[in-house]
């Protein structure tokens, strides 16, 4: 079979490589496009790198825009590949606007689409994401969810079960492949950042961080709990434009540093005392690491870290944030469970399925 992967934004990479892995002991042919929605070195190359994906096939080189104007470049670029590749499958990854972008393509050109990540939702639309969710979902042939809750809101919508194959978490396939490795760079790194107890955060949710009146509230809570445990923040570049002054100003316990590599991030979140996130993808690593997460959203589409793991919602409330932050550093922190079949095999089920297809 002939699969063409389609990867653009730095939250794909580590959900796309073990897929690829998989693939490629199966011999299938396969093509690695990226979209080019993230293109900084340090968002996109040091993870193909670190993860061990080959160059991409396409580079399609979209860059940033609005949301239209990203999603259509994407859209117009890839048409093409797709009908000069004429592949058997596109898989798409998570619930970026490459994703979206991609399942659109696939869906009028009726090529054969699989969603890995599938059937998460956050029932908020208000998140770019939640659409890109919805849509990638009701267009895909092939639904691969890491949980049940996934399996459970694809069929209140009305998708067929014989589309949806529950699988895992292909996120920590790479996780647990990686973790030796990330913890052979951590001494190097605690000595760098001469590291005793430090927290960590990571921002960059519009909700968050796009307006003042959102961030600067943040900011304070976060420079005042930086205090009592060095917190640091590799900062996306969208957070760093626009706050350049306002992190430089805040407290030195406060880190503002640029965005690391894969295993730089995941030493940090194996060691750290929690971390403070608005990230999706985060909320599960944490989990798989018993490492206390406090998720700086309303909602998540991620119920099962909430319900199983060690995930806190938080949203804007900033006394429950100190609250939490002060139990954790008093040693009653939140114990969790690994999800069921968070087990590094999720990608090997995905090739086993697209093995049974093929038959
Ligand atoms: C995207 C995803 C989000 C994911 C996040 C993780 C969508 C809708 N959002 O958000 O779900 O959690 O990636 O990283 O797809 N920029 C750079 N360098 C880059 C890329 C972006 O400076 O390499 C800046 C640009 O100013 C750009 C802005 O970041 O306009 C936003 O980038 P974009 O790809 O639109 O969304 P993210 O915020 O990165």
């Amino acid at each position: 079979m002939k699969v063409l992967h389609v990867v653009g934004a730095r939250p794909n990479f580590m959900k796309a490589a073990p897929v690829y892995r998989a693939l490629a002991k199966r011999s299938h042919e396969q093509i690695l496009v990226h979209t080019g929605q993230h293109y900084d070195a340090l968002m996109s190359d040091v993870f193909f790198k670190a993860l061990e994906i080959p160059d991409p096939d396409e580079s399609l080189n979209v860059g940033s825009g609005s949301h239209a104007e990203q999603t259509a470049a994407i859209m117009i670029r890839l048409e093409p590949v797709l009908l000069k590749r004429k592949p058997d499958l596109v898989l798409v990854y998570g619930d970026v606007n490459s994703t979206v972008a991609a399942a659109l393509v696939c869906a009028k050109l009726g090529v054969r689409l699989g969603h890995v990540e599938a059937g998460l939702r956050s029932f908020d639309r208000t998140m770019p994401e939640e659409i890109n969710r919805l849509v990638t979902d009701q267009l895909s042939d092939l639904l691969f969810t890491p949980s049940a809750d996934g399996n459970t809101n694809l069929a209140r919508e009305g998708v067929a079960e014989s589309k949806v194959f529950l699988v895992g978490n292909v996120m920590i396939d790479t996780l647990i492949r990686f973790l030796p490795k990330a913890e052979n760079v951590f001494p190097k790194l605690k000595a760098e950042l001469s590291l005793g107890s430090f927290g960590l955060i990571t921002l960059h949710r519009p909700s968050n961080v796009d307006n003042e009146a959102d961030f600067l509230p943040l900011l304070n809570a976060l420079d005042k709990l930086s205090r009592d445990l060095p917190l640091i923040f590799p900062v996306h570049p969208r957070t760093r434009q626009r706050w350049v002054e306002q992190l430089r100003a805040a407290n030195p316990n406060l880190r503002a540093i640029d965005p690391l590599g894969y295993l730089e991030f995941l030493a940090l979140q194996k060691h750290a005392t929690l971390v403070i996130t608005d990230s999706g993808g985060i909320q599960e690593e944490t989990t798989f690491l018993g490492t206390p997460c406090f998720t700086l959203r309303e909602n998540t589409e991620r119920p099962i870290t909430i319900a199983s793991g060690t995930n806190v919602l938080i949203g804007r409330d900033w006394e429950k944030l100190e609250k939490e932050f002060r139990n954790t550093l008093n040693g009653n922190r939140k114990q969790g469970a690994r999800p069921p079949l968070w087990d590094g095999k999720a990608s090997e089920r995905i090739a086993d399925v697209l093995a049974a297809l093929d038959r």
